[in-house]
């Protein structure tokens, strides 16, 4: 793999990524449609750096470094990209046209990747004119801290290209699992929204307050935050339209979003991305 990666989207997933990415020695593309995002996400990332400063894991040279690889770039400026992550909204739709415009500026021989939780790869692929090149690679929130990366296979995903974002996760310092089968939440997500539905179920049946309900899950299954909590860091309305997606492939009432869920995304509590979500934040 050659050293230029670009990320589309800079939201909470987009910049985490290009963070990781940059830390450990690429040169880094990140993009956003909307103006100012990518700004935001260089002053966060550039204040996570410094923390790693304050505690001695980088020198404030390493950290000029890290930053001066991680570039506000254009559309056309990503034609020599070796690998692109599209990190924008989970939303089919969405992920087709970035898809499209993507296969048409990125040189033949790039990887395309989708940091999607639950979309379908094989759907995605088929809008390009290079589906073996077309891959899942499905990091966690916060990204720079957690080590799992999911890799997902579409129908026609090459063992070349398995291969070489499997390298890529590695030279994160990522651990990866290989999911074989194109289906709907992978691993992770197939598991946590049931968890989280039944969490959010016991509290809108009144069973116990919120605060219990993830201290039960922390301390009685050593989780390091509670359901409730973590379903506002990854963020209301994308766990909603996770669950919606998931009960439209599966047909299962294990994936059917509560109305609670519903309720607080329709209000605009939408997590830690608002201050508000289950829980109230004092900073987004
Ligand atoms: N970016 C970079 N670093 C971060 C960070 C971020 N957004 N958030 C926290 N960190 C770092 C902190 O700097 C700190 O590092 P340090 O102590 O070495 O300086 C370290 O992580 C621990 O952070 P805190 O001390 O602030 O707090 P905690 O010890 O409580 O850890 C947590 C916070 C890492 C979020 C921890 O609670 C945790 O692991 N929670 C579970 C997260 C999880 O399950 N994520 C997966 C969600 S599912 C998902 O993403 C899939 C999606 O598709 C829905």
């Amino acid at each position: 793999m050659e050293r230029r990666v670009a990320v589309i989207g800079a939201g909470t997933m987009g910049s985490g990524i290009a963070h990781v990415a940059a830390l450990h020695g690429y040169q880094v593309y990140l993009l956003d449609e909307q103006p100012g995002v990518v700004t935001r996400a260089r002053q966060r990332i550039a204040q996570r750096l410094q923390r790693d400063v304050e505690k001695g894991r980088l020198t404030a040279a390493e950290s000029e470094q890290v930053m001066d690889r991680l570039v506000e770039a254009e559309w056309n400026q990503l034609a020599d990209a070796d690998l692109v992550i599209e990190a924008v909204l989970e939303v089919m739709n969405v992920k087709k046209a970035v898809f499209e415009s993507l296969d048409r500026t990125v040189k033949p021989e790039a990887i395309l990747a989708t940091n999607t939780s639950s979309l379908s790869i094989t759907e995605l692929a088929a809008v390009t004119q290079r589906p073996q090149k077309v891959v899942g690679l499905h990091f966690f929130n916060p990204a720079p801290v957690m080590k799992l990366v999911e890799i997902v296979r579409g129908e026609e995903t090459s063992e070349e290209t398995v291969s070489a974002v499997k390298a890529f996760a590695e030279s994160l310092q990522k651990e990866a699992v290989i999911v074989q089968k194109d289906t709907p939440g992978f691993i992770v997500n197939r598991v946590l929204m049931p968890l989280f539905i039944e969490a959010m179920r016991i509290y809108e049946e009144g069973i116990a307050s919120k605060e219990d309900i993830d201290k039960a899950i922390q301390l009685g299954l050593n989780h390091p935050m509670g359901p409730l909590a973590l379903a506002d860091l990854t963020g209301l309305d994308v766990d909603l339209h996770v669950m919606d997606y998931l009960f439209q492939e599966f047909h299962d009432d294990r994936f059917a979003a509560p109305q609670v869920l519903r309720r607080l995304v329709r209000a605009g509590k939408l997590g830690r991305k608002t201050g508000k979500g289950f829980y109230e934040y004092s900073e987004s």
